[in-house]
């Protein structure tokens, strides 16, 4: 296999998804290649009662009603829509199921104020209608219109932000299940076949941009995504990425735990220190999510891989996560510098890595105001 810069899930799984694929009995919907328990397995990971031979590891964290809720729409005939803050998981979620369910993530349309009918419907081959006018030939259909003739998942990511004639059309298509070409004059119905549906996704922070139609809210089951809170859970979903990442840059690092829990500890307390705050100039304009947390370790990484030695530093780790915090001047600054006066620096007298956390973030505050 030629190499990706990120292989969508069922290239990266496809050993593991053949394997399922052979073991499953049990009864599947439509053309899906998994039984549902075998998707819900997928994603969330085995466990010793499923009594399989070998372990399948955990993918997606959080409430597995979440992914039961999420397999039993899409076994239905209304869309899926994934709906939460930024960073918790969503887009994730819907690679890994359209990845166990058909075997392809990939059939995905970018919901943007500049989507149009086009992008989910079809549009034409200009040259090829020139030369031949318009025919199923010269048409190309949009990743939705392939989901459908192959009957497998298609998917919408960010759905709000798109107009509400986009919309409308999504409407059409999930109700009829079909698409009609006006322009052509025979063959000019593409049916959906069995199996297809559609995975969307929303971002609560968004809505109110082009807020969904109830019309549309009708044909989607909505599944709401909490942001994670639990650290353990966190945690787990940290490491998993980090890993992985590792694996990626083939970096050989270590990342110690103690830094791990320094950095799902300050998120927490940020978080705490975001939801108790009265106005929006007192608290972060970042929304501390999980994703956010990764990213702040995936810099730490890379830092240190480049520039310093073989393990992470806490005075780097401080680093990464002040400069990707500190988003506004001077309100962001502003509580950065409370937080490490406040509560970073009694840690860190007592010597350890808070120690170090406390000098990284205080050099990278200096540097910034
Ligand atoms: N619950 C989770 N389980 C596994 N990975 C997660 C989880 N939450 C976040 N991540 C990781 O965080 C990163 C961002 O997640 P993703 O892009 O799916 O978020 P999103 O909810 O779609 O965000 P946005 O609303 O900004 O599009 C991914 O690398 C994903 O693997
Ligand atoms: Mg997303």
């Amino acid at each position: 296999m030629s190499e990706m810069l990120r292989a969508p899930a069922e290239v990266k799984y496809a050993e593991e998804l053949d394997w399922l694929e052979s073991v499953d009995d049990g009864p599947k919907p439509f053309s899906w290649r998994l039984s549902p328990r075998m998707v819900r397995l997928f994603v969330l990971g085995s466990e010793p009662s499923d009594g399989l031979d070998r372990e399948i590891p955990q993918k997606w964290f959080g409430d597995r009603s979440f992914v039961e809720r999420s397999i039993v729409t899409l076994a239905s005939d209304r869309g899926l829509l994934l709906i939460g803050d930024p960073g918790t998981g969503k887009s994730w979620l819907a690679e890994l199921l359209a990845a166990a369910i058909c075997r392809n993530s990939t059939l995905v349309v970018q919901g943007t104020a500049g989507t149009t009918e086009d992008h989910i419907k079809y549009s034409w081959n200009v040259s090829m209608v020139i030369a031949r006018g318009q025919s199923r030939e010269s048409m190309i259909p949009s990743p939705i219109m392939t989901a459908m003739e192959q009957g497998v998942i298609g998917r919408f990511e960010e759905l709000t932000r798109a107009t509400s004639d986009v919309q409308d059309a999504l409407i059409s298509i999930l109700s009829e299940k079909y698409v009609s070409i006006p322009e052509l004059e025979e063959d000019n119905i593409v049916f959906a076949k069995p199996g297809f549906s559609v995975i969307a996704t929303a971002n609560s922070r968004d809505r109110g941009v082009n807020d969904l139609s109830s019309a549309l809210k009708r044909r989607f089951n909505f599944v709401r995504i909490p942001v994670v809170s639990n650290k353990r859970s966190e945690a787990e979903i940290v490491r998993f990425r980090t890993t992985e990442l590792l694996r990626r840059h083939r970096i050989e690092l270590e990342v110690p735990p103690s830094l791990l829990d320094i950095l799902l500890q300050s998120f927490a307390d940020l978080r705490a220190a975001s939801a108790s705050a009265s106005s929006d100039d007192e608290r972060l304009e970042s929304a501390l999510s999980t994703a956010e947390q990764i990213g702040v370790l995936e810099d730490a990484i890379l830092h240190s891989h480049f520039f310093g030695d073989r393990t992470l530093s806490p005075e780097t780790l401080a680093g990464s996560l002040v400069g990707s915090l500190a988003r506004r001047s001077p309100e962001d600054l502003a509580i950065l510098n409370k937080y490490w006066h406040g509560v970073v620096e009694p840690r860190g007298k007592d010597g350890g890595p808070w120690q170090g956390f406390l000098e990284g973030g205080r050099q990278a505050l200096t540097t910034l105001s």
